[in-house]
């Protein structure tokens, strides 16, 4: 049987503010994901998917090694290691999905990558140079003629994690949008981002456009600072929901008391996606905290970062179909119809 053992008592973890993340992504895993090719969430993750793919393709190919924030179960590890990346180091609040990435890395027939490593970091509130746990697998004897690999247990042992060498690529796929509560958490990780990143490297993101969430709002009329929540939906089945509190909406719009790159943090949303309706099945119900890419790029260039490149799905979609292949083009159109994106 597969165990993973906490060396963060249970209630410690939840103290900390990664950890309602953690509990979400914790229960979902792929095992209970509906496995229906007509779900929404379906064509969302494949659009997600391909964007990702051709990122990461224009991003890693050339080889060198990348720290994967976030990376949930290890759903880009084939990507990385596809365009030819040589070390690959994977972290995560939720110890589950990282058993997920670490049991899909060593499944995988065709991996490329020489060395890889998974930790368990609220990336909030730690730094990747402290006493971090490693999430690792008590390997058989070598002379274990049939080593039983699912038997073999999966153990989160704290280490003195030092890392030796900087990262050509950092990446983080939809989650940076979990680190914005405040300037403490999005600073410590834009100052992770920073320390292991070689001078020269990319940091690569996606994450929610808050171009879209203003402009929606600014659609939904009347008066913005009344205090009063407001409802996106996205999509004429409501497949997408984006609650926005009263107090984001007024923060957002209130030109007496506008927004800086001293107190853009915190503007909470909730996000609700949909795998199906009917049954209605939730996909991701979670608070996530908008990021307005000039506020936040401008604080991440005290630490070294420069923005080169905007774009949302959309103008990505743009820019690249022809990259795509004719099937993932179709699959983008499906997402794009059905959000009424188009
Ligand atoms: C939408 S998933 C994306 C996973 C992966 N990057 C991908 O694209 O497939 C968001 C991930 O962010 C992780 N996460 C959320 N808050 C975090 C935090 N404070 N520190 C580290 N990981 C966090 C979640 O556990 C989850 O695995």
């Amino acid at each position: 049987m597969n165990s993973v053992q906490h060396p963060t008592p249970h209630s410690q973890i939840l103290a900390n503010q990664g950890s309602a993340a953690a509990e979400s992504y914790n229960a979902q895993t792929r095992s209970n994901r509906n496995k229906s090719h007509e779900t929404f969430g379906y064509h969302s993750r494949k659009l997600n998917n391909w964007i990702k793919s051709l990122l990461i393709h224009l991003n890693g190919k050339g080889g060198g090694n990348v720290l994967d924030l976030a990376c949930g179960n290890g759903g880009d590890v084939a990507k990385w290691s596809g365009v030819g990346v040589g070390g690959f180091v994977g972290v995560d609040v939720a110890d589950k999905r990282l058993e997920e990435a670490l049991r899909r890395v060593e499944s995988f027939r065709n991996l490329r990558f020489k060395s890889y490593k998974f930790f368990m970091v609220d990336l909030g509130s730690e730094s990747l140079s402290g006493s971090i746990s490693q999430l690792s697998k008590t390997l058989p004897p070598k002379n274990t003629p049939h080593p039983t690999l699912p038997s073999t247990p999966w153990s989160l042992t704290p280490s003195n994690f030092k890392l030796t060498q900087k990262f050509t690529t950092v990446s983080c796929q939809l989650a940076l949008h979990y680190m914005m509560q405040s300037s403490t958490r999005a600073r410590n990780c834009f100052k992770t981002i920073s320390e292991n990143l070689e001078i020269g490297g990319k940091f690569i993101l996606t994450t929610m456009d808050s171009r879209f969430v203003v402009e929606r709002l600014m659609s939904l009329g009347g008066d913005l600072l009344d205090g009063k929540d407001r409802i996106i939906n996205i999509g004429s089945e409501n497949l997408c929901t984006i609650r926005v509190p009263g107090e984001t909406v007024k923060r957002i719009f209130n030109v007496d008391e506008p927004l800086t790159r001293e107190n853009w943090y915190g503007l909470k949303y909730n996000f609700e996606l949909l795998d199906t309706l009917s049954p209605r099945e939730v996909s991701v119900h979670l608070d996530e905290w908008l990021i307005p890419i000039e506020l936040a790029s401008c604080v991440m260039e005290e630490y070294g970062l420069v923005l080169e490149e905007r774009l949302n799905f959309m103008e990505f979609f743009e820019k690249h179909k022809e990259e795509g292949g004719d099937k993932v083009r179709a699959n983008c159109w499906t997402f794009f119809r059905r959000t009424n994106a188009l």
